[in-house]
């Protein structure tokens, strides 16, 4: 898998030989947090074929079956303050749906703020973390993904069968999952380089490609659901609201979960 994944990597290839891959790992994104303390460098990248304990926000588990995903993290060292990546789950998004479009040949959306979905289905999850040096700078910062792959709808446990999916199911073909990787990796090498340069740019391709905008939405704090309608992405990344009370407030992807009122999206 290790050299197929490379042999579709971009010219340049910058990571290369930072790029290591398991049968089998707890979680890409806590053994990679481990490596960054121990001063892994800038570019390293963790893939793996299953995870055991692989985590999605909120503290919820990501399902990680083997041969039918790619359950990737990568490590960036950006000189940085932890506040000039409030878009960092955002340009992660658009990198990975620039990805899927160059390996698979179709462009998702995005549902606010870290759902990558297509025909009103999840394909993949970010889950982003940063880690805050002594000095109080961004020490790193840790991208993870979990693609489904080659799932078909009865691979998915009952629960949330009507609204996960796959590459194979949205695309109707035999997916690589090798070229998903390689793509994931040229996409964050790309994104990394104008990260914090070109925040406008990713905030405006963002806006283009996310879903939430202008839906109905149930903001999910603790045991308070909140209903209103999403307006519009801020440059932070948070989702400006209009609730029914008329109030209109941003809404931070830290602290809530939201859902469409149809379906999933
Ligand atoms: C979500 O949907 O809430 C985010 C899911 C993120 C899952 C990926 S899989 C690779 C990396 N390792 C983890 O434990 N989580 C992320």
């Amino acid at each position: 898998m290790i050299n197929q994944i490379k042999a579709y990597l971009s010219e340049g290839k910058i990571w290369e030989g930072r790029i290591q891959y398991f049968e089998t790992i707890t979680s890409t994104n806590d053994v990679l947090k481990e490596l960054a303390k121990q001063n892994a460098p800038h570019g390293t990248v963790l893939i793996a074929d299953c995870q055991t304990g692989g985590r999605g926000r909120l503290g919820r588990t990501f399902l990680s079956p083997a041969q039918m995903g790619i359950y990737m993290s990568v490590l960036l060292r950006p000189d940085c303050m932890p506040g000039d990546l409030m878009h960092l789950t955002c340009a992660a998004a658009e990198a990975a749906c620039d990805a899927f479009e160059k390996a698979v040949g179709i462009r998702p959306s995005i549902k606010w703020t870290n759902d990558i979905v297509f025909l009103k289905r999840k394909l993949a999850g970010i889950l982003t973390e940063v880690g805050i040096g002594n000095n109080q700078k961004t020490e790193y910062v840790i991208i993870g993904i979990g693609v489904n792959c080659s799932q078909s709808e009865t691979d998915f446990p009952e629960e949330i069968r009507g609204f996960a999916g796959s590459l194979a199911m949205v695309t109707e073909k035999v997916i690589d999952r090798a070229r998903v990787a390689a793509e994931l990796v040229n996409a964050f090498a790309s994104m990394n380089d104008k990260l914090l340069t070109d925040k406008a740019n990713l905030i405006e391709a963002y806006r283009r490609d996310c879903i939430t905008i202008g839906e109905e939405v149930s903001v999910i704090r603790g045991e308070e659901v909140l209903h209103g309608v999403a307006l519009d992405i801020n440059s932070d990344c948070s989702l400006m609201v209009r609730f029914s009370d008329g109030t209109i407030a941003p809404v931070n992807s830290g602290e809530v979960s939201v859902r469409g009122l149809y379906h999933y999206v």
